[in-house]
Order: structure tokens, then sequence, then C-alpha cells
């Protein structure tokens, strides 16, 4: 759907020094339909990535190709219908105050210069897609940043374009309105069919939407592809920071091992390994842990205490038995030293 091959971007230094590269032979596959995150600090090149997909910013060199088209190579009116299919979504929607709902809704089309009758039954349609039925005739003031932000979505989607492209678009709302933006941004993609790339500094956004993630650093793909294997590949820098492990807690008496069990085969949950202690007379406790579930499979970083069953220390070969078992299962497990 969205292929990059070797986008590069440079920019000219302000003070005629050495160009800035803000993307650095960046590939990237955006299957057809899925819900895409772009992750990455201040200035990884994450605008600049969009900008390259919208057609706004042309690259340096590479491939910017949406459904087939290199859009880097299209001009005037090429660009213009190309740059159609695809919708914007921001932070702030920056609505025009002196219109309601629909009338922002409609303003994409009246530039389009799409025929009264369809611009209306359009809006009608997009006012009930949205969920804004009710609030259609309401102006920017008198609407919820929640409302405000369906209205930015409606009007993205207003030319029916087969790609949304959103920049922060939850950054300036609360949590119960950010959960309530983002299941109307994967509702839109179930029920059109669309494809989308969220751009996005908050891991719970990327937790809860998104199919595929993209970690950008200082240019460059850091690390790309399903949400699962983001999360429970502890090898790579995604997965701290999608399931982060919280501090250990201090004074506990006991062996502490750390375990990532979303790749194994074997161990299913923290209750697995809890089971597995129990086969070697020993008694593992849970004592800190992030669990989530990513695709149906449950990813967790879990620490545990283990020591015998009557409470005395556990034996080193105890102990490394235990740990070649877990490591066999596939669970990375690292004994933690204090
Ligand atoms: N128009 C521009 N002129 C010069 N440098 C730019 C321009 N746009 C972005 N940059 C630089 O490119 C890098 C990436 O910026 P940006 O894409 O905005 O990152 P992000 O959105 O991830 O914060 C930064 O070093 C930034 O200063
Ligand atoms: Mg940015």
């Amino acid at each position: 759907m969205i292929v990059l091959e070797q986008l590069t971007k440079r920019f000219p230094a302000p003070d005629g020094g050495d160009p800035v590269t803000a993307l650095d032979g960046v590939d990237l596959h955006v299957r057809r339909g899925s819900i895409h995150g772009i992750v990455g600090r201040s200035g990884a090149g994450k605008s600049t990535l969009i900008r390259c997909l919208t057609g706004l910013e042309r690259p340096t060199s590479g491939r910017v190709e949406i459904d087939g088209v290199d859009i880097a190579r299209l001009d005037g009116a090429a660009l213009r219908q190309a740059r159609r299919r695809i919708g914007m979504v921001f932070q702030h929607a920056n609505l025009l105050d002196s219109r309601t709902a629909a009338q922002n809704i409609a303003h994409p089309l009246e530039i389009a210069k799409a025929d009264p009758a369809h611009r209306r039954q359009r809006v009608a349609e997009l006012v009930d897609l949205v969920g804004l039925t009710g609030r259609e005739h309401n102006h920017p003031a008198q609407l919820s940043g929640g409302q405000i932000q369906r209205v930015g979505i409606a009007r993205g989607l207003a030319a029916e374009p087969q790609v949304l492209l959103c920049d922060e678009p939850t950054s300036a709302l609360d949590p119960s309105t950010t959960r309530q933006i983002l299941d109307l941004i994967r509702d839109l993609r179930d029920r059109l069919g669309i494809t989308v790339v969220i751009i996005t500094h908050e891991m719970s956004v990327v937790r809860e939407i998104c199919d595929d993630v993209t970690l950008l650093v200082d240019g460059r793909v850091a690390q790309s592809g399903s949400l699962l294997e983001a999360a429970s590949d502890p090898t790579k820098p995604l997965a701290a920071e999608l399931i982060p492990l919280p501090p250990a807690p201090t004074g506990i008496d006991a062996v502490a091992v750390d375990c990532d069990y979303g790749r194994s085969t074997r161990v299913h949950s923290a209750q697995d390994i809890v089971d597995i202690a129990g086969t070697y007379d020993a008694e593992a406790t849970i004592v800190a842990g992030t669990i989530e579930t990513i695709s149906g499979v449950q990813v967790g970083r879990v620490q545990i205490t283990l020591r015998n069953r009557d409470h005395t220390a556990i034996s080193r070969p105890g102990l490394e038995r235990f740990l070649d078992e877990l490591r066999e299962a596939d669970v990375v497990a690292t004994e933690v030293t204090r």
C-alpha cells in the first residue's frame, strides 16, 4: 500500500554549514488496511516523513509509493489528484471558528468544487460516521475537545481518501477522550478499509490501536514490525517501552529473576512460570510486572522472586536448573543482581 524505498531528505543548514539529514535511507512497508504507528524522539524525522508522504516535501532521493504511484515524482494536477486520496488529521484540528461543524467538514469539498448536492450528502454521511449527529450545527466554541477532533477526522475523510495520516491525533486530549478517538479511528479503518499511519510519542496509543510499529532514530528505521513482535523481543529497543518492567522492589530476601515470556511457545502466562518453579520444589512469587494482551497473545515482563518451599534460600544449582528450563522454553530469564 505504502512503500518507502531508501527515502532520504536533507535540508540545507540555515548557517550555510553541513546539510541536516532528516531522513536517511528509510525503507518502510505499510500494509493495506493496517494501522501503522511511527514513534521516535523529537527530531527523529517523523514530521518530515509524513510531509514526504503527503507530497508537501520532496525527497532528496528515494521513492514514496502510494498504491503503486511514486508521488515524489508527480507535479501539478497529478500531484493534487494524488493528494486528494490522502487524508490528514493533526494534533489540533484548527477549525474555522465562524463555521459550524458541518461547514468545517464541507470545507475541503468546497475547495475541490464538489457539486452542492453531493457535498450535502457527503457531509451528512461524515457527521454520522464520526458520531457527531446532533452537534453538526454547533460552532467550535460549543464543542468539546473530542468533538473538535471528530470534526477534524471527518474533514480528513471528506474526499474519500484511501490513506489517513494522523500526526499526534490525541496528544492534546485527556485519557478517556483519547480512548474514544482511538476507538473511532479503529472503527473507521474496519468500516472503510482505509490504511492509517499514526505518528505518536505515546506508547499507550501504539499499544491500543497499532497493528505494526516503526521506531525512527536519527532519521533511520531502528526497528519495524508487528506490534506483537516488537513487544515480545526484549533484545530490541521497543519492548522495554511497550511493556516496561516496573522498578524492582527492594528488601526481598530471595533471588530475583526478570522474565520476558512473549515469544515463548510454552510459557503463556506468569502463572506458568510459578508452576514450573513448583516442579523444582521451589516457590516463585510474582513481585512486579507489566502484562499486556497483544493480538490475543499475553506478553509479560515480570519479576519473580524464588526460594524453597520451606522459605530457605534456593541452592545455586537449583536456581541454574530453573533458569535453564525457562530459557529452553524461550523465556528471556535474567537473574537480578543487587
Ligand atoms: N524545513 C527544515 N529545514 C531545516 N531543518 C529541518 C526542517 N524540517 C526539519 N528539519 C530538521 O530535520 C530533523 C527532523 O525533524 P522532524 O521531522 O520535524 O522530526 P520530528 O517530527 O520527529 O520531531 C530535525 O533535526 C529538524 O531540525
Ligand atoms: Mg514532529
